[in-house]
């Protein structure tokens, strides 16, 4: 693969897309969805989340799901967690990468986690300490970079707020992924926050997480790739949204992004054909066919 031109995909189908289905998906189907993904190449699957079965009851089946997927050895397997208990969980089910997340923005920190950002930060310490002494890579998503559907816009200062309490959280060692949580951002927004965050990360080692609810996520990494960005997060067949972001809809969906990315000369080294084989069981198991 010519470096140059590589982009990463995370295929978050399996996390964000089944956590925003109203009808409870079995584990086999999950674990077919993501054996499919796992055909298709992706450098990293978003499996699943070990939160409060109460929150978020289509992820109940965290432990399973893990236990009965087919590793590829070329994917990482990473996970959502809110907590230390959630950490635990995650590292016994052998996840190869933790993820944690907070927010830009008070309100939807309030009502995702039922925490201020200080509160959530304190409570991913010992989940930074477990994956560290785990050996394993942290993801530190930052939602509602644009917007929030509590608190409305939101400023990139606040944005680059958050970022440097992840950072100093994790000793600079963690990936930082920018959450467009509600799909309305315009480029220029994208870019604003972009120029922002540059200013304590290298714009090429963000991870751009879009939504697309108003269908401007490629125009957004078509300008994210103008910025610099070489990685993104998208969901098979554009599954996706999150329960506590009322008017968020599907993620960016993989098929349409690795279109683009082709016909840009980008590479991703992830199968076309087989996403959407993989896709074909996404709609299955959410009973969209
Ligand atoms: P809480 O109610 O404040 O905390 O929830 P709690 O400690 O009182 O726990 C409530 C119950 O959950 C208790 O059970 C705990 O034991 C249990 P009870 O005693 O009542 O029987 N519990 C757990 N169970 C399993 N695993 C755990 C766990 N922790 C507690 N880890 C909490 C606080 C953080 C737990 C809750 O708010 C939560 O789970 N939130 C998760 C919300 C979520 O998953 N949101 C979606 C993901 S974020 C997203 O989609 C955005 C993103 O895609 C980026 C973007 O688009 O911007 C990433
Ligand atoms: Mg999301």
């Amino acid at each position: 693969m010519n470096e140059d031109r590589r982009v990463r995909i995370t295929e978050v189908g399996p996390r964000d897309g089944l956590q925003n289905e109203s009808t409870l998906v079995p584990v086999a189907g999950k674990i077919a969805f993501v054996d499919a993904l796992g055909d298709a190449g992706f450098p990293e699957i978003e499996v699943t989340s070990f939160v409060s079965p109460k929150w978020v009851p289509q992820l109940a089946d965290a432990a399973e799901v893990m236990s009965g997927i087919t590793r590829r050895s070329s994917t990482t397997y990473s996970v959502l967690c809110p907590n230390q208990r959630g950490a635990e969980a995650a590292l016994a089910a052998g996840a190869d990468k933790i993820s944690i997340f907070t927010s830009a923005s008070e309100g939807f920190c309030r009502k995702n986690l039922n925490a201020s950002i200080g509160e959530s930060i304190e409570r991913f310490r010992p989940v930074v300490d477990l994956a560290r002494t785990a050996s394993l890579p942290i993801r530190g998503y930052v939602s509602c970079m644009v917007r929030c559907p509590y608190d409305g816009p939101v400023d990139p200062e606040d944005v680059l707020g958050t970022v440097r309490r992840l950072l100093d959280l994790a000793g600079g060692d963690i990936e930082i992924a920018l959450g467009e949580t509600l799909g309305v951002a315009e480029p220029d927004q994208i870019e604003a926050v972009l120029d922002e965050v540059a200013s304590v990360v290298p714009v090429s080692r963000i991870d751009l997480h879009l939504h697309d609810t108003k269908g401007m996520a490629l125009a957004g990494v078509d300008r994210a790739l103008q910025c610099g960005v070489r990685a993104f997060d998208s969901s098979c067949g554009g599954l996706g949204g999150c329960p506590f972001a009322p008017g968020a809809s599907g993620n960016l969906a993989t098929g349409p992004l690795l279109d683009m990315l082709e016909q840009g000369g980008w590479e991703t080294g992830v199968d076309r054909a087989a996403v959407e084989r993989a896709a074909v069981i996404a709609s299955r198991i959410t009973g969209r066919v």
